[in-house]
């Protein structure tokens, strides 16, 4: 079978689910990940003729094997592996417990690493492959704090991914990894936080419009087709992170005005 084959993680909402649907048009196979069964059934029946449902929990490794598995015992072959599951939090550093650290990194970052190791074999192999990790642009400036330890854990998505991308440049050139990190997206992650997601004044200061999944779906479906090292989704995040890097005191200062 020729037809290129996607795995996707937080398959059944948002930006997953806008993404499978953009996929399965094009004529991909869609591997459609996450817990909730319904949900995922619901989608893949938009996504094309070319599916299949693996229930996962990203949180546990041998879950994320076994998605590799399934597929490549359905299709012989992935193309494009999307660590998309994510959740944020509405906590401050100081209020976390450490159920709440180990919750929230688990489910942000463990299971990127989880993700990574099981498919990256894959493309080794093959000499060729994509690999995607969903990111967010609060893992670069931490503009809200109430995500604290979910800002923590996309950080280290991002340094995991770049440093894995580096040696893979060096050992396997054929294999593209990519991070990319949203602005605010109108999902249901903001409901899906744990503590859920308090009123903050600067988001409306900020000029970051929110964007909607299928704006993200076709973002990802531009790098699909271009592979680049990362992007930022939203048009107002390259400057607010060069703003933040070039002097972090004014940043902060403007922050808490
Ligand atoms: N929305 C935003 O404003 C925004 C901004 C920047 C970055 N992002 C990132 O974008 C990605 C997608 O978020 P979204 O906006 O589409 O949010 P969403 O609508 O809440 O979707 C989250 C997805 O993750 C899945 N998921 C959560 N825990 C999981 C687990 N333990 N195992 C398997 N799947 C799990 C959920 O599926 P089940 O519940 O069925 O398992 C769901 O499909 C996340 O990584 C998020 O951090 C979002």
């Amino acid at each position: 079978m020729d037809k290129k084959v996607i795995v996707v993680t937080g398959a059944s909402s948002g930006i997953g689910a806008a993404l499978c649907k953009k996929m399965g048009a094009q004529g991909w196979c869609v591997v459609l990940a996450a817990r909730r069964l319904a949900e995922l059934e619901k989608i893949a029946s938009g996504s094309g003729t070319c599916t299949l449902i693996v229930p996962t929990d990203v949180t546990k490794r041998s879950d994320m094997d076994h998605l590799k598995k399934k597929s490549l015992e359905k299709f012989g072959r992935i193309d494009v592996w999307v660590n998309n599951a994510g959740r944020g939090i509405g906590k401050r550093v100081i209020d976390l417990t450490e159920q709440d650290l180990d919750e929230i990194m688990n489910v942000n970052f463990k299971s990127v690493f989880f993700g990574i190791q099981a498919v990256v074999p894959h493309f080794m192999e093959k000499g060729s492959g994509h690999i995607i990790n969903i990111s967010s642009f609060l893992g670069r400036v931490p503009f809200a704090t109430f995500r604290s330890v979910y800002n923590a854990a996309k950080s280290a998505v991002n340094t995991l991914t770049a440093n894995l991308r580096v040696d893979l440049r060096r050992s396997h050139p054929g294999i593209k990894v990519s991070l990319v990190m949203p602005g605010v997206v109108s999902s249901e992650f903001q409901k899906n936080a744990l503590y859920g997601t308090p009123q903050v004044p600067h988001f409306s200061g900020s000029g970051m419009k929110p964007q909607t999944p299928e704006e993200i779906a076709d973002i990802l479906f531009e790098l699909i087709k271009n592979p680049k090292p990362e992007i930022y989704t939203n048009p107002a995040s390259p400057d607010m992170a060069r703003r933040y890097y070039e002097d972090v005191a004014a940043f902060e200062d403007n922050m808490v005005k």
